[in-house]
């Protein structure tokens, strides 16, 4: 069964978070703590918590739950999602993402790829264009806790001010719901990761299509020239691993990873032949485009 690629949490080292979350271990039964937990309305009046929206144009706006509401009349709406996270049902209320989009202004304003600012600085990115089909929901909250709570909370923390799930089996794979979220912002991958772009690939290529599915299914965790996520190793430099692993076994750790490495932290990520074809295609690329600085330093010679 594949896992979930995952990601680091508040005050939680990257490191820890992949132990706790990659070694098959169940979590802990998650649990409602009104206690210290329930915002009365006067704390979020003393505190409003906003979600910042920035467009293509640069311009940006910011909304508290009030603000949103009074933007997206009639619109609040609650959904019951089979969490990947809490593993097990869940009740949210807020707005469809596609709505608070179109709220904040034009769609050409939301076209390319959004990123995802949590508070502790995990930014999954996506293009907007799936925010629609993958029916990404943002919750400000869950109905009929106990004691006015507004969040169950998991390992003692709490998913607000803002949290994007989504009723669509499988969108966890696509986007890592990123909780603790404070702003969404249009971002051009090229510009935001010059060294994980896949400089020179034809546009409806297998580099390409690799790249695609490295950038939702591995970035999170992985980097290519220093660029994206350190749970994983980095896989382009000094050396590429497409030069210091035989490619039929690195075929074989991707399709099952444990197969090639008992007690891996690397997932098993239910990836077909083709996604690794197209994956190593990325990766073969890269090694083309290894950062001039990092080439041929430290080799592998002992
Ligand atoms: C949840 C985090 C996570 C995700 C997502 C993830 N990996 Fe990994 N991966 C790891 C970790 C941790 C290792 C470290 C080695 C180990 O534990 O076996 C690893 C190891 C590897 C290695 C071996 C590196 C080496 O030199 O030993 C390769 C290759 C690799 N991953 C490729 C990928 C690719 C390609 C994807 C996306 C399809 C991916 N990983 C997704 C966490 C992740």
């Amino acid at each position: 069964m594949p896992t979930h690629p995952s990601r680091p949490l508040l005050r939680l080292t990257p490191l820890a978070w992949a132990l706790l979350s990659v070694a098959c271990q169940p979590d802990p039964p998650p649990t409602s703590e009104p206690a210290g937990e329930a915002p009365t309305a006067t704390a979020s009046e003393a505190d409003p918590q906003r979600l910042v929206l920035t467009g293509a144009a640069g311009g940006s706006r910011a909304w508290t739950v009030p603000e949103l509401e009074a933007a997206l009349p009639g619109k609040r709406a609650v959904i019951e999602v089979d969490s990947p996270v809490y593993h097990r049902h869940m009740r949210y209320e807020g707005f469809w993402l596609s709505d608070v989009l179109a709220a904040a202004g034009p769609p050409e304003r939301w076209r390319g790829i959004l990123a995802f600012q949590c508070a502790d600085g995990f930014t999954p990115t996506l293009p907007a264009a799936e925010v629609g089909p993958l029916k990404l929901f943002l919750a400000v909250g869950e109905p009929d806790l106990p004691g006015g709570a507004r969040w169950t909370r998991l390992k003692g923390l709490s998913p607000a001010p803002f949290y994007v799930v989504s009723p669509l089996p499988g969108s966890y794979r696509r986007l890592p719901w990123p909780f603790q979220l404070e702003a969404i912002r249009i971002v051009d991958f090229a510009e935001a990761h010059p060294g994980a772009w896949p400089r020179g690939a034809a546009a409806d290529s297998a580099v390409m299509r690799g790249f695609e599915r490295f950038r939702t299914t591995c970035f999170g965790c992985h980097s290519i020239n220093l660029e994206g996520g350190i749970i994983g190793p980095e896989l382009n430099t000094p050396r590429s691993v497409t030069e210091y692993w035989q490619r039929p076994m690195l075929t074989q750790f991707l399709l099952d990873p444990a197969s090639v490495r008992a007690r891996t932290k690397m997932p098993n990520l239910g990836l077909s032949p083709t996604d690794i074809a197209e994956l190593l295609a990325y990766l073969d690329h890269m090694r083309g485009l290894r950062q001039a600085s990092d080439a041929g330093q430290g080799d592998g010679a002992p």
